[in-house]
């Protein structure tokens, strides 16, 4: 049996999106099981209206994601995470699906999980590193073992963070080739570890 692995992200802009791709090639390329899902919006239309291009974005890739949900959860070995920052922080809308979990919390279905998270920011000190660990925060309380990048991969050298990967979105408006080559080795080591897990 293949590790089953549930990436859950955020992204207005699409760079959150791109990473994401590239940590479901990672991981496919091991041959685990991937699902991909979008968090929905949590605010109103006023805000959706509030900069060019969100709106449209919103509706693309809902069209092209199913919304996550608390069996995707429960049916996944490994769970990363993947958010833009919102003031050096996890976004709303993925913090509103994790606040979600508390069901599988209560029966401790999510304890033994690989956890792992990834992130974009605008500016290169823009909070992607204290925005990846606040979710190592919900990750711990859920009983997941975290897997960081670390500097296991010369890729981390050149972008991304120990952490996990980032991409800085006001340098470039998608992830640069070395952020996105990051984010398939955070895909590969999570599907690695959790294959491992498996036994
Ligand atoms: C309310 C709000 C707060 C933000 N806070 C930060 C921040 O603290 N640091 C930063 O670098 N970018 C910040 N940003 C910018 C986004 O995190 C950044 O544009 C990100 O790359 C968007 O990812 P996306 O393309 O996946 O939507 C903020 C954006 C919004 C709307």
């Amino acid at each position: 049996m293949t590790a089953k692995i549930l990436i859950v992200f955020y992204s207005r802009n699409g760079s959150t999106e791109a990473l994401a791709k590239a940590v479901a090639e990672g991981a496919n390329a091991e041959g685990a099981e991937v699902r991909l899902r979008r968090a929905r919006e949590f605010v109103g239309p006023e805000v959706m209206a509030l900069a060019q291009g969100w709106k449209e974005n919103a509706e693309r890739m809902n069209a092209l994601y199913e919304a996550p949900t608390e069996a995707d959860a429960d049916w996944a070995d490994a769970i990363i995470f993947g958010t833009p920052t919102r003031f050096g922080n996890t976004s709303a809308e993925l913090k509103a699906f994790i606040d979600g979990l508390g069901g599988l919390w209560f029966q401790g279905k999510l304890n033994g999980k690989v956890g792992s998270a990834f992130v974009s920011t605008q500016s290169q000190h823009g909070g992607n590193e204290t925005t990846i660990v606040s979710l190592y925060h919900p990750m711990a309380h859920l009983g997941m073992i975290i897997v960081p990048t670390g500097y296991a991969d010369p890729a981390v050298f050149k972008a991304g963070t120990p952490y996990g990967a980032s991409a800085v979105s006001g340098a470039s408006a998608l992830p640069t080739d070395d952020e996105k080559e990051v984010a398939r080795f955070q895909g590969k080591r999570v599907a690695q570890v959790a294959q491992k897990l498996r036994g």
